[in-house]
This record gives C-alpha cells, structure tokens and sequence, in this order.
C-alpha cells in the first residue's frame, strides 16, 4: 500500500546531518567559534517547557551552544526586555529565541521588536518579516520553513495548486501563506488564509489541494471537510489523556488524503532542524 505518511523524524535526521557537516566544515575545521542559541524561556506553560528542553537537546546533539534564561511567570516586562537586552549585546551568541506565548501582562509585539534583527533566529521582528515578504535573504520563521521544506523533500507540487491555511498566528499561518503564496521555485500556490471568524471554513477546505492546520483545537479537520487525494499538513500538537494528538481527525482524514504528516512526528521535527538551521545561518554571517 502507497505510503501516506510525510515522515518529518526522517527528514529531520537527514538536515541535522547537513546542518553538522557544515558546522565541521565551515567552523570547527576552521577553528572558528561554535554557533551558539540563546533561548528565553517565561513561565511554566507545559508545552513551551517541553519544546525548548527539546531545542536544547537538539543543540547538544548535533555540536550548537545552548544558553537558556528561564524566567517566572510574573516577570515583569522590564526585566525580560533586560534580558533581551543581555542576549542582543553579548557577542558569543549568535541569534536567539523567545518562546511564546508570553503571558497576558507581556506585550508580545514590544518584546518582538525589542530583539536584533540579525539575532532574530525565529524570524518574527518586522524586518524579517518584511525581508520575506519582498524576497530577500532573510530568517523564516522555522514552523512555516518546516512545512515548505517537508513538501519540497517528498516532491509534492505546490505550483498552482491551491492551499487552504487555516489559522493565521504569526508563528504559522500567516508566514506559511506568505511562502507559499510568493513568485519562487517553492512557491505559486493560490492560497487562502482562513480562522476563527471566517463563516463556512468547509466551503474553502473541499476544494483544497492542500490543508495546513494550525488552529489549536484537537480534531479540527475532519474527513468530510476534505476532498479525496488532498495533502493534509496538521500543526497541531495537543497531550490529551497521556496521548499525542494533532488539530486533524487523524482517522477519518487519512482514508481520503494523498499524503498526511503524523502527529508526533510529522511537522515538530523539522521545525526544530529549522531553528538549527536558522542558528548555522546567523553564526555563518558573524564569521564573514
Ligand atoms: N512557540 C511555538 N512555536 C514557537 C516558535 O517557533 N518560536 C517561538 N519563539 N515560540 C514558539
């Protein structure tokens, strides 16, 4: 039986090896400084803990410095914009990250701003974005990276196909459509964008080619929101009852998709090699 599965630990394997050959190559054979992520962690949301204990561990594994500031739920903004600050002003760090969401009394965007372009490894500061959106050699932001490169690797077309996005965080949904959208050789797809206000979401998903889901509700897309054959890309990662689940009914969805990313497995990985990748990128540009 045809394999469905667009297996994101393989993929994920395959880009670390990459990503570790050229840190051999173009730094440690040239006794240059080891690329190094910073990471600033506020507040004990269980799914951020967990993703950046991971991140750190990816770090280790393939040959990145890690720094990890961990900071409490009641951290006053000040503080926090000081350990930006901190991050942005210390030379041994190469680009850093920090993990969202922040709590309700952060103002997210301040933060945003507050972190140098250059170091902005997950390519969410106005001028990345803005990079993006006209073409030029910027940071992507990782999760939306993932998802282009996971379809590129398994040579599944996007050119003039039509994508449905649902969900329009600025971590996936509105980078994602932008990347698919835009004129390039991974690119030219007719996207629509759609959430929690938009009436009808099945109306746009039957005709979709392809489905990214980062909406954040378990099960979301079922098996009748889809037509036969779609690509299925679930963002989605929720611990229900000790059980890893997506935002896609896997079940009823997998009987009519042409290829589906599993969750776990699928997208998570390779947002991670992304994030690496994105750190090789900025400690390559500080030894030019
Ligand atoms: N929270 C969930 N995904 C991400 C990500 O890619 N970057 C940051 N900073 N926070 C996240």
């Amino acid at each position: 039986m045809l394999n469905k599965l667009l297996d994101g630990n393989q993929l994920a394997v395959k880009i670390k090896n990459e990503i570790n050959r050229e840190i051999k190559n173009k730094i440690l054979n040239k006794n240059k400084k080891i690329p190094h992520l910073g990471i600033i962690l506020t507040g004990n949301n269980k799914s951020s803990i967990l993703y950046v204990r991971n991140k750190i561990k990816e770090c280790k594994n393939i040959g990145i410095q890690s720094t990890l500031i961990q900071l409490q739920k009641n951290i006053k903004e000040d503080i926090l914009l000081d350990k930006i600050k901190f991050m942005n002003e210390n030379p041994t760090i190469d680009g850093f990250i920090v993990q969202l969401p922040l709590e309700k009394h952060i103002n997210q965007n301040k933060i945003i701003l507050s972190i140098n372009p250059k170091k902005d490894v997950d390519g969410f500061h106005p001028e990345n974005i803005g990079k993006m959106i006209l073409g030029i050699d910027c940071f992507y932001p990782a999760t939306a990276l993932g998802i282009i490169t996971l379809l590129e690797k398994n040579n599944i077309k996007i050119h003039g196909k039509y994508t449905v996005v649902i969900g329009r965080s600025l971590i996936v949904g509105r980078p994602v459509s932008i990347l698919m959208s835009r004129n390039h050789t991974i690119g030219n797809s007719t996207v629509t964008l759609v959430h929690s206000k938009t009436p009808n979401i099945e109306f746009y998903t039957k005709k979709a080619d392809i489905i990214i889901v980062s909406v954040g509700i378990p099960k979301f897309l079922t098996g009748k929101m889809i037509k036969k054959g779609a690509v299925v890309i679930d963002v989605g990662i929720h611990n229900i009852l000790n059980k890893i689940i997506g935002d896609v009914d896997f079940k009823s969805v997998y009987k009519k998709v042409s290829y589906i990313t599993p969750v776990p497995g699928g997208v998570g990985p390779i947002t991670i090699a992304m994030l690496l990748q994105n750190t090789l990128k900025a400690a390559l540009n500080n030894i030019k």
